[in-house]
């Protein structure tokens, strides 16, 4: 595991987007997993620089998101696909038939769900995956107890994180209560994980993904297991590591 330490959010998003950038020139027609919520922002932001720089050709990618809203529509304000459009597809030249949300309005959940894990083997299978990290460990919508062996599934979120989510909606009763999420088994099929994280709320799950034992309560702490991943780390939500390293280490293994 390889963990990168940025000084701030912003660094943090231009060393995410860099990794992910130098994955797209070494092979433009990659199959990227992206994620959504905050964490992200400034490395989509960062990403559309290059782009319109003209450092990136981003047109022969492909995209799989780990996960959406059960019961939002693509077009909700809310939903991630809304997030994703706004954020990054609608500045880039990307075909919009070769990126992929679960779809919340579907009418059978297991008819998506392997209609999805389908679609992401007949890519070739996820080159990247970007992931955030909950409060409690979560990745993708993958909550405490999950199951490792699930692949994508729905899923009923924990109290934790509809509180966390619900400064993005009108009040409580709005946040949905549930998502089809990429199971903890998809995204350890990825052949490169990049995870990110900022502020210090994230810097216990941080430090027991990567130091605790391996245990589903800690959904994360699959990512031990997985042989390429890297950590890109605000310092904030470092900050428990470099108490273990002993001294303000900026990139090292474990
Ligand atoms: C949501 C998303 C996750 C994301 C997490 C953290 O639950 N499903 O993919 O990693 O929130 O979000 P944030 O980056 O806003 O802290």
């Amino acid at each position: 595991m390889r963990i990168i330490i940025a000084k701030d959010y912003k660094e943090m998003g231009k060393k995410a987007a860099n990794i992910i950038a130098s994955q797209m020139i070494l092979k433009p027609e990659s199959v990227i997993g992206f994620a959504t919520g905050e964490t992200p922002l400034g490395m989509y932001k960062e990403l559309v620089d290059l782009y319109k720089a003209g450092s990136l050709d981003t047109s022969k990618i492909t995209t799989f998101n780990l996960d959406e809203y059960y019961r939002l529509s693509h077009d909700n304000p809310q939903s991630y696909a809304y997030y994703m459009h706004e954020n990054l597809f609608k500045h880039i030249h990307i075909e919009l038939s070769r990126t992929h949300l679960p779809y919340g309005m579907c009418e059978d959940i297991e008819e998506e769900c392997t209609h999805y894990e389908e679609k992401i083997k007949n890519a070739g299978g996820i080159d990247l995956q970007v992931l955030g990290i909950g409060r409690n460990g979560h990745i993708g919508f993958n909550e405490p107890d999950v199951k490792f062996e699930a692949r994508t599934h729905m899923v009923e979120l924990d109290q934790d994180t509809i509180e966390a989510n619900a400064r993005f909606f009108p009040s409580m009763e709005d946040v949905p209560k549930q998502a089809i999420s990429m199971g903890i088994k998809t995204i350890m099929g990825a052949r490169k994980i990049l995870l990110m994280a900022s502020g210090a709320e994230k810097a216990r799950a941080i430090y027991d993904a990567i130091y605790g034992k391996i245990t589903p309560e800690l959904p994360a702490s699959i990512l031990q297991l997985h042989p390429d991943v890297t950590m890109v780390l605000e310092k904030e939500a470092a900050s428990l590591l470099t108490i273990v390293q002993g001294k303000q280490t900026r990139e090292f293994a474990v």
